[in-house]
């Protein structure tokens, strides 16, 4: 584990959010990885569920950084860039891996990961804790889901063992932790913009109470998707998926 970060594993356990957040209730705990070699409710974002057989990698971050809850528009960015290089790491062609909004990371335009960040904010100026959830499709990968999705073992026929990928995912996360503290989000957007999934091209765009077709052209530097909609005219979006044209 990079310095400063614990690591605890448990073979088991509904889901690794719901023990970070448990374990965040102890004031003293510091930035702790929580890893499950399976979930038996694995969460994934807008209430989905998130199958977790044994052979992937199950984690999330408890992390404590002295921001205010105002200052985290660039942490799903920092995230997946964290996970692709990771992927990358583990032997994915780079051309291949490619960040989708808001922080997903797509193989061959297939869904590997999930990212699922939960806030704590004790006020607008103070944050408590944030976990951060992160499946890996080391081995497996849903049939069912609503992006089609693969996994390493799928793409590289190589068995991959969740303790190395949680070891180059760690020290990942704190190299682009430390780019984004040092350098800023600009450094972190360029980054994320250069392998960004769909930027320019005739997309899905849903969100909680809408549905359209847009253009994607940029990530803006509060955080927000700039998308251009039929007509010419613009929306920043803050919430919800991108698919492509089916
Ligand atoms: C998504 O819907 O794309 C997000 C899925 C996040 C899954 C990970 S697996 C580890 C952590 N524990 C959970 O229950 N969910 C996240």
């Amino acid at each position: 584990m990079p310095h400063g970060f614990e690591a605890v594993f448990y073979p088991e356990l509904e889901s690794t959010n719901l023990t970070a957040v448990a374990l965040a209730k102890n004031i003293e705990q510091g930035a702790t990885w929580v890893i499950a070699g399976r979930q038996t409710g694995g969460r994934g974002r807008r209430g989905r569920i998130w199958t977790s057989e044994t052979g992937n990698l199950y984690c999330s971050l408890l992390w404590r950084p002295n921001l205010k809850p105002s200052e985290l528009a660039p942490l799903p960015y920092v995230i997946a860039l964290a996970v692709r290089q990771t992927v990358i790491e583990l032997g994915i062609d780079e051309s291949r891996v490619k960040c989708k909004w808001p922080n997903d990371v797509l193989v061959d335009d297939k869904k590997i990961c999930g990212i699922l960040i939960e806030t704590s904010a004790n006020n607008a100026e103070s944050l408590n804790y944030l976990v951060i959830g992160i499946g890996i499709n080391l081995m497996h990968f849903p049939d069912d889901a609503q992006f089609s999705a693969t996994s390493i073992y799928d793409i590289l026929s190589r068995e991959i063992d969740a303790k190395l990928a949680l070891e180059k995912l760690s020290k990942q996360f704190d190299n682009y932790k430390n780019l984004w503290f040092m350098r800023g989000f600009d450094d972190i957007r360029r980054e994320w913009t250069k392998c960004a999934w769909g930027l320019g091209e005739p997309r899905l765009i849903r969100t909680n109470d809408d549905s359209y077709v847009g253009r994607p052209m940029e990530l803006m530097e509060d955080g927000g998707l700039l998308v251009v909609v039929d007509g010419g005219h613009e929306k920043r979006l803050y919430a919800g998926d991108v698919f492509p044209l089916t």
